[in-house]
């Protein structure tokens, strides 16, 4: 029999909420009034507000996908391993979205999108409240495209379970599910796995090893081979024969 690993403190206190402007904003203003335990859990039906990478705006139709917060507490890492926790969490959104979608490749895009081949099915904002040379506490904000079959035409490559496996799932049995793949993967970080973690991320990088094209800072195109990520997450890239790192908003890639 498969053994099934079932969270013991992701998603153990799980507040619920019709309407909010953005789930990311509700945790931290929850945390304003009084603490709430490691593993909390803010989800909603809609965002009048959801907030998206680079000061964007996150799209989902009401009560059709996750638009999850997981308010975590990370303090046994330090500093500059912080990307860790952005690892750690596209790593288990890809093993979940494994369960569901089969024969196609689940990547992630650096540094924490999810594509169903070249369409995005998941978008990560993580945010940090931190104090002196600390995370204090990280709010995972996970919006995750479920049984969505029409978007916007503005949005240029969205998908959704629905859309690549033809099943419609309820969302709450794809949140318990992502509690308990988070919680196996936020232990490996917590028992220092880095490098098996990393390993795995490299694995599933989006475009490794792929000569392809970008537009950088400076909105110059130009082409290179995404070759990993270094020790502190930036984006190893080989360009025309030289190493070159990049931060996040250094570099777009062009689809
Ligand atoms: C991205 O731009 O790729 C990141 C999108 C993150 C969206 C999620 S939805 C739940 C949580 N609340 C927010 O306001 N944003 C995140």
């Amino acid at each position: 029999m498969p053994l099934h690993y079932v969270s013991l403190f992701i998603g153990q206190l799980h507040l619920e909420f019709d309407q909010v402007d953005s789930t990311n904003k509700k945790a931290f203003e929850l945390l304003k009034s009084g603490d709430l335990p490691d593993g909390t859990c803010l989800s909603a039906q809609f965002q009048t507000d959801g907030k998206g990478q680079i000061g964007r705006y996150w799209h989902s139709k009401f009560s059709e996908n996750l638009l999850t917060s997981l308010l975590l507490k990370p303090h046994f890492l330090a500093f500059d391993e912080h990307y860790f926790l952005s690892i750690c969490s596209a790593l288990s959104i890809r093993k979940l979205l494994s369960r569901y979608i089969f024969n196609k490749n689940i990547y992630i895009k650096w540094p924490n999108d999810i594509y169903v081949e070249n369409n995005k099915i998941c978008g990560i904002l993580i945010q940090n409240q931190l104090s002196t040379k600390k995370i204090k506490q990280s709010v995972v904000g996970i919006g995750l495209n479920v049984n969505q079959y029409d978007f916007p035409q503005q949005l240029p490559n969205p998908t959704s379970i629905y859309l690549e496996s033809s099943k419609n799932i309820p969302t709450d049995q794809v949140l318990n599910q992502l509690f308990d793949d988070f919680e196996y993967y936020y232990l490996q970080l917590r028992n220092g796995r880095l490098n098996e973690l990393k390993s795995e991320y490299l694995e599933h990088l989006y475009r490794r090893n792929v000569l392809s094209r970008y537009r950088d800072g400076n909105k110059r195109l130009f082409e290179g081979t995404i070759l990993g990520i270094d020790s502190q997450g930036k984006l190893h890239m080989d360009v025309e024969g030289e190493s070159r790192f990049f931060d996040f908003r250094e570099i777009e890639t062009i689809l």
